[in-house]
Parts: structure tokens; sequence; C-alpha cells
């Protein structure tokens, strides 16, 4: 192929590493440096809309998942997202001023592709978020955002799934400001804190992949994995379970830390290692003491959470820092760590991380 490792012993760590430099770049495109949106969508694309529907995938479904987070949260739209696979069989009721946005990084997936033919018959603006514009979502859609990430070899997606992130910001965003839902205080304050996270992006990355690939290799022979989050980062959990399955082939759950009381904590025992996301925020002290009642099962706990925190400390064996910023943005910091780890443990197995068995860069049969 004609993109190179550069050094990186697989295409997936490349891609890990071009995080901060693929949102450094989508910022530059997308916002101007006067702090101008300029996503460029056709009239009508935002103003008369009064609610999302969003399909996809994969990875694609839990940047979906964020997003459905931020344009409620930061824009007060009502957004659900679906699986396009259950879509395409059961679409919800067609209702008027719907934008349904498909996301795919390839453009090619079947299932996403069909879902998004069925939304344009019911007569609803389609949006496609996607990292191939040439590709069959641009033809399908009425109007494509691109992701801008850069070809990425690894099938376990990454810096596609920062850029599909980061659109989502921007897209949230410019409702907020369209529609008004948005102080233009809280606007400017989102635009610079953006502005700040490939700094913390860069530093996750240079102080923690030693210690990560360390903290790996006990994780060789693990058989279960159970990934916590709420809120905003449910998703991030969801996604560092994906990651760990589908290159390491160990079994992971992603689960909302609310949630485990009600079967998963059955699974737990030592031999069980709990990943909780913990970050400032909303739902900080509830992650904290649902991780303390799964150290109440003896399970190894990793918690995804900030580097000072003697609460922290207390409940975790192990800290992944991430540095304390608006729990709005910890998603594009807190999934930077997961990955790391699912790459290192793969890589321990001496596993081939960038093709896993039975998986394709892009399904394009149903
Ligand atoms: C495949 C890939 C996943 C990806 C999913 C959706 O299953 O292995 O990494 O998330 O397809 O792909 P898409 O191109 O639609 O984002």
């Amino acid at each position: 192929t004609m993109v190179e490792k550069q050094g990186f012993k697989h295409y997936m760590l490349k891609e890990i590493y071009e995080q901060p430099g693929v949102f450094r770049a989508g910022l530059a495109s997308y916002i101007s440096e006067n702090d101008h949106l300029k996503l460029g969508l056709p009239k009508g694309f935002v103003e008369r809309i009064e609610r999302v529907e969003i399909i996809a995938c994969g990875t694609s479904w839990h940047a979906s998942l964020v997003g459905k987070y931020l344009l409620e949260q930061i824009a007060g739209v009502p957004t659900s997202v679906q699986y396009a696979s259950e879509y395409r069989y059961s679409p919800p009721p067609s209702l008027s001023n719907t934008l349904v946005i498909g996301v795919t990084q390839s453009g090619e997936t079947a299932d996403t592709l069909a879902a998004l033919e069925l939304a344009k018959l019911r007569g609803d603006r389609c949006l496609g978020i996607t990292n191939r514009v040439e590709s069959s979502i641009g033809r399908i859609a009425d109007a494509v955002i691109d992701t801008q990430a850069g070809i990425e070899i690894g099938v376990a997606a990454t810096k596609t799934f920062i850029a599909q992130l980061l659109m989502f910001y921007i897209l949230a965003l410019e409702f907020g400001i369209t529609k008004g839902s948005l102080s233009s205080e809280r606007s400017q304050e989102l635009i610079d804190g953006l502005r700040q996270l490939p700094a913390y992006m860069e530093r996750i990355l240079e102080s923690q992949e030693r210690y990560i690939e360390e903290l790996s290799r006990q994780f060789t022979h693990t058989k279960d994995f159970i990934f916590l989050g709420r809120g905003i980062n449910f998703p991030i959990a969801l996604e560092g379970a994906l990651k760990l399955k589908e290159i390491s082939y160990i079994h992971a759950e992603g689960y909302p830390a609310g949630e485990m009381k009600h079967g998963p904590i059955a699974l737990l025992d030592e031999d069980v290692p709990v990943v909780a996301i913990a970050t400032p925020g909303s739902v900080y002290e509830k992650v904290l003491s649902n991780s303390q009642e799964a150290k109440a099962r003896d399970a190894k706990l990793i918690g995804v959470a900030p580097l000072d925190d003697p609460a922290a400390h207390e409940v975790f064996d192990y800290i992944l820092p991430i540095p304390v910023v608006d729990e709005i943005f910890s998603p594009i910091l807190t999934v930077i760590p997961l990955q790391l780890l699912a790459y290192h443990v793969a890589a321990h197995r001496g596993l081939d991380v960038d093709q896993p068995r039975n998986l394709a860069k892009s399904v394009t049969v149903e």
C-alpha cells in the first residue's frame, strides 16, 4: 500500500498517534481563525430541523451516541441513534423536519447506505459524515461532511472515530448558534476548549504509552473485561470494549456504570478486570462509587481518571491519567488510553493488529 508505517510497528499505532494532528487540521478546516463555523451545509439543513436521527454501524455508531449527547446537551435538538441494520427494517415513525445523518468512515457500509436511502425515500433531509466523500454515501446523501482524517488502514477505527467526534462538536455548535439555543459566551468557551484538546491528546500519548504497554502485559491471558462509563463517556466504554474485542479477541463488555448492579456484577471476580472512565463532571462521584462496588468483588480496577485526585487513587489499582477538562470534551481524551490498552494487549498476544480475523475494513454486504 501507498501509506507507510513511518517506523510504527502497526498502522493502528501510527493512526492512534495521528489523532492530535487530525483534530487540529479538522478544526482549521471547519472553524475559521475568527471563530466562524465553516461546515458549508446547504440552506435549510439546520434552521428548520426539529429533530435528528443518526444511523451507523460499529465504531461510527459509538461516535453517533456521543453526537446525540452533544446535539441534545449543547444545542437542545432531540436526537435518536439507531443501528443502520435495525433502522432498515423498523424505521421510526416519519416526522416532518427531521434530519437523518448517516455516519460511516468508509462510506460503503451496506446497511448504512440502505438505511439512508430509505430515509431519503421517506422525504427526510439526509446528511452523510464520512472519511470518503467520493464513496457511495456521497451519492446518496443531500450533503456530506468530510471528516478529513486521511486514509485509515487499521481495520479497528481510531483516527476516523476522533474525526467523527469533532464533526459532531462542530455540528452541535452550528445547531446551537443557528437556533439560538446556545449563548455566545458558551459557544466561545466551547470553541476555545476544542482548540486546547490537541495539546492534551499529545500529552496523553507521550506520557502514557510506555506505562500502558507495561500494564497490558498482565492481561495477555485475561478472558473477560468490563468497561464502565456514564453520560458522555458511556459510548467511550462501549468503544473501549469494542477495540479490545476486535483486535485482542478478549471478551469485553461496555456497560453504563449505573447498570452494573443489574447483571454484569454477577460476572465479577479477581479474574475480570474492570476499566472505569471517571472524569470530573456530573457523574464523577457516581462512577467512583460504582467502581467501589466492583472492587468489593475483588475485580482489578483500572481508572481512566484525573491524576491528582485522592478519591480516585483510593478506588483504582491503576490510573490512566486524563487532564481535567470540561466534561463535554472528555471523550476526546478518554478514548486514547483505551485504544492504547487494546493495541498493546493485542500486540503482546502476538496478533495481527491491523488485520484481525473475521473483520473487514468496510462491510459492503448486508
Ligand atoms: C466494520 C469495521 C468497523 C467499523 C464498521 C462501520 O465492521 O470493522 O471498524 O466501525 O465496519 O464502518 P463504517 O465505514 O460504516 O464506519
